[in-house]
C-alpha cells in the first residue's frame, strides 16, 4: 500500500513506519518536528516537512491510507493551554479529513489513547466503558473519535482508532526522546544513568497492592504491529475501536525494581504526594484486539527497559 504516516518523526510514528517499510509498503511521512526528529524517519521513507493542516497539498488517489499519529499530547500543557489542543489536534484532525475527502482516501488508523476512560475503575477497561476524559488532551482525542465516526457513517471513511495505554521501550535506535519527558520508564533510566537525581514515585497511598499507581506497558514493537493489522481490518463506512495493552498492571514500584534489575543500578526512589488526576489503575482489556484484530503483544516490561536502555546507552 502507499501510505501517509503522519507524525512519523515521533517516537511511535518511526516504529510504525520502520514496520511499514519492513512489510514493504511505500511510506511518506509529514511530520511538522514540534516533537518530533528528522533523524529518526528512516531513509526508506519520503519527507515532508509541514504541518497535517498541508496535508491536501501531498495526498492524491494513489494513497491507500493515512496512519494519523501526529498530535500534541501532555497531559499538563493540555489543561494550561486547552486552545492549543483544540487547534492542534481537533482542528488540525478536521483539515486532514478534508484533504482525505477530497483526494478519495478512504482509509485512516488513528492514535487514540487511554486518556479517553478517565478514571475508569474496572479491573481492566474494555472499549464499550463510558467515555470521561479528565483532561482537554483526552478530550481532543475523544472528540476525533466521534469524527470518525461520522465521517465513517456519512462519507464511507474506513476507520480504525487504537486507543494505546502506557507505550515504552525502543526498536533499535529509535526510542523515546520527548522534552519534557512525562513518561515513567525513560525517566527512572535517567537515573540510572546519572542524568537526573533520583526517580520520583508520585503517590504511596493508593488501594493497590504496594500504595503506587498501576498502568498497564506496552511495548512500542508490539504497538507499531497492531498498525498493519488495522490497516488489513479497516473496511468501508466503519469506525472500529481497540484497546491497545497487555491486560496486565505494573505498579510504579514494580517499574523501578525492573529498572534496577535490568541496568543494576541502585537507583533512589523519592516519595511524593499523588499528582491530581491520577487514577489508581488503568489497565487495558485485549480481548477485542485479540479476537478482532488477531493482535497479541508478546513483550513484558523487562524486555521494554532494557530495550530501552540499551537504544539510550548508544546515544551518550
Ligand atoms: N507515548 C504514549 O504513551 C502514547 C499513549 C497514548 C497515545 N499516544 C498518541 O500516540 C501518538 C504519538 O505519540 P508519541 O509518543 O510518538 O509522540 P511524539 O511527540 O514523539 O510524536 C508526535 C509527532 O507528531 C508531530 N506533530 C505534532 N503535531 C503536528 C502537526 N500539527 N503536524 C505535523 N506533525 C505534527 C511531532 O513533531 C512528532 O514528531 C500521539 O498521537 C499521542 O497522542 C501516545
Amino acid at each position: 500500500m502507499k501510505l501517509l504516516v503522519t507524525g512519523g518523526a515521533g517516537y511511535i510514528g518511526s516504529v510504525v513506519t520502520e514496520q511499514l517499510l519492513g512489510a514493504g509498503h511505500q511510506v511518506e511521512v509529514l511530520d511538522d518536528l514540534s516533537t518530533g526528529h528528522r533523524d529518526a524517519v528512516l531513509e526508506g521513507a519520503a519527507w515532508h516537512h509541514g504541518s497535517i493542516t498541508e496535508a491536501g497539498e501531498i495526498l492524491d488517489e494513489s494513497f491507500d491510507a493515512v496512519i494519523h499519529l501526529a498530535a500534541r499530547s501532555l497531559v499538563g500543557e493540555s489543561v494550561a493551554h486547552p486552545e492549543r489542543y483544540w487547534h492542534g489536534n481537533i482542528v488540525a484532525t478536521l483539515a486532514l479529513l478534508d484533504a482525505m475527502r477530497d483526494a478519495g482516501v478512504k482509509r485512516m488508523v488513528f492514535s487514540s489513547t487511554a486518556a479517553v476512560y478517565g478514571d475508569a475503575e474496572a479491573a481492566q477497561i474494555t472499549e464499550d466503558l463510558p467515555t470521561a476524559p479528565t483532561n482537554p488532551y483526552g478530550a481532543s482525542k475523544l472528540a476525533i473519535d466521534h469524527m470518525l465516526s461520522a465521517e465513517a457513517t456519512a462519507h464511507g471513511l474506513a476507520a480504525v482508532s487504537l486507543r494505546y495505554f502506557n507505550v515504552a521501550g525502543a526498536s533499535g535506535s529509535l526510542r523515546e526522546r520527548h522534552d519534557p519527558e512525562t513518561h515513567l520508564i525513560p525517566n527512572v533510566l535517567k537515573a540510572a544513568r546519572d542524568d537526573a537525581p533520583h526517580a520520583t514515585i508520585f503517590g504511596t497511598d493508593y488501594p493497590t497492592e504496594d500504595g503506587t499507581a498501576v498502568r498497564d506497558y506496552i511495548h512500542v514493537r508490539d504497538l507499531a504491529e497492531a498498525h498493519l493489522a488495522a490497516l488489513d481490518y479497516a473496511e468501508l463506512s466503519r469506525h472500529a475501536i481497540f484497546n491497545l495493552g497487555t491486560g496486565t498492571g505494573t505498579s510504579v514500584r514494580e517499574v523501578i525494581d525492573a529498572v534496577r534489575e535490568v541496568t543494576g543500578v541502585n537507583i533512589e526512589a523519592v516519595e511524593q504526594d499523588r499528582r491530581s488526576g491520577d487514577p489508581a489503575v488503568l489497565v487495558a482489556s485485549g480481548a477485542r484486539a485479540a479476537a478482532e484484530l488477531g493482535w497479541r503483544p508478546t513483550r513484558d516490561v523487562r524486555q521494554m527497559v532494557a530495550d530501552a536502555w540499551t537504544a539510550g546507552a548508544e546515544h551518550r
